[in-house]
């Protein structure tokens, strides 16, 4: 199932918000629905199957305020955003210092499935792109593959903030029979003892972390929990210490777009971070978490409608960091004065 079933949407309509903010968000998906550019992915032969017209987005405000509009309950796998939230696990599970021994924080302006390690240390460049995610997952801690699986299935939950998640089998498996350049990489990085010799159990953990079932309210509100220094704003759970909360949002920062980063950061100016099913995540800090989901990808893997959504709400409300630092924002005020249904 690529772009899985409607998880029955549990959704109460006094928690969505009818408002200006609502009322723009409207107006980006009317406005970007008929964008048809792009193409869904298909080197993961499964996720070939996505609908190209689902189309989603949603904003999650720090006090539990819901804005969506689109497919948002529509599920389908993690991919690539599930890369942020593990990366968090294993600084905490190993720590700052080991973990950079191990990956980088370097952005490569390579696409996410280069092989390519970095030349003197040999660590791959960084948490972001395919094998230094694969480096990650191997250093999640668990006495063996099922306890390290639950450990981590436990860590999503916490951001996700609810117990109903599950793992897309299908997507699993087209991506086990397939991902050899994930399987080289692997086994290149434990050439240059990067990980160790439990490489086929690394890649499948790596492989079923991509191919958790997600939609775009859970994407948000995942991504509300780093705006809120690691507590899930719904379910009050602490998901990750929150002293990792600046490393996550660092290399999201600099490196989440893959070989766009640059210009997402100059355009939008904000941690993200995409996946090949067609989600993006925004953090804006302290303040708002927002997703976008739509399967139609760009030549770099990044969602066509979800990075236009998220440039012309940068532009818009003045999201940028550096607007954000100038006092420029104006989507706080604009909160400040909504109104709940
Ligand atoms: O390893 C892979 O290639 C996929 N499981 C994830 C890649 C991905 O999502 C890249 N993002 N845009």
């Amino acid at each position: 199932m690529a772009s899985g079933d409607n998880r029955e949407a549990e959704i109460n309509p006094s928690e969505v918000v009818a408002s200006p903010f609502q009322s723009f968000l409207n107006d980006l998906h009317l406005k970007y629905q008929s964008l048809r550019d792009g193409k869904v992915a298909t080197y993961i032969p499964e996720l070939a199957k996505a609908n190209p017209d689902l189309f989603g987005i949603c904003a999650i405000a720090l006090d539990g305020r819901v804005f969506e509009v689109g497919d948002c309950h529509q599920l389908f796998t993690i991919q690539s955003i599930s890369k942020v939230f593990v990366y968090g696990m294993v600084l905490e599970d190993r720590g700052r210092d080991y973990v950079l021994s191990k990956v980088g924080v370097e952005p490569t302006g390579d696409a996410f499935n280069a092989i390519v390690l970095d030349e003197s240390s040999k660590r791959p460049y960084n948490p972001m792109v395919n094998a230094g995610a694969i480096a990650t997952t191997s250093l999640i801690k668990g006495a063996g593959p099922t306890e390290r699986l639950n450990r981590m299935l436990d860590m999503f939950r916490r951001y996700i903030g609810h117990n109903d998640i599950f793992i897309d089998i299908s997507v699993f498996m087209s991506e086990r029979t397939t991902g050899h350049r994930n399987r080289a990489m692997a086994h290149l990085m434990h050439h240059f003892g990067m990980i160790d010799e439990k490489i086929d159990e690394a890649i499948d953990l790596y492989f079923q972390q991509c191919s958790l079932m997600v939609n775009c309210h859970d994407l948000a509100v995942m991504a509300a929990t780093l705006a809120n220094n690691g507590i899930n704003p719904i379910t009050g759970e602490q998901a990750v210490d929150s002293s990792y909360v600046k490393d996550i949002l660092s290399v999201m920062y600099t490196c989440g777009m893959y070989n766009y980063a640059g210009e997402w950061a100059y355009k939008v100016g904000l941690p993200a971070k995409s996946g090949i099913s067609g989600g993006i995540i925004v953090v804006v800090p302290n303040q708002i978490g927002i997703a976008v989901f739509s399967p139609l990808l760009d030549e770099r893997g990044n969602s066509v409608r979800g990075v236009k959504v998220c440039e012309e709400l940068s532009r818009h409300f003045g999201l940028h960091m550096f607007d954000l630092a100038m006092g420029r924002c104006k989507v706080l005020e604009m909160l400040s004065n909504e109104e709940k249904i």
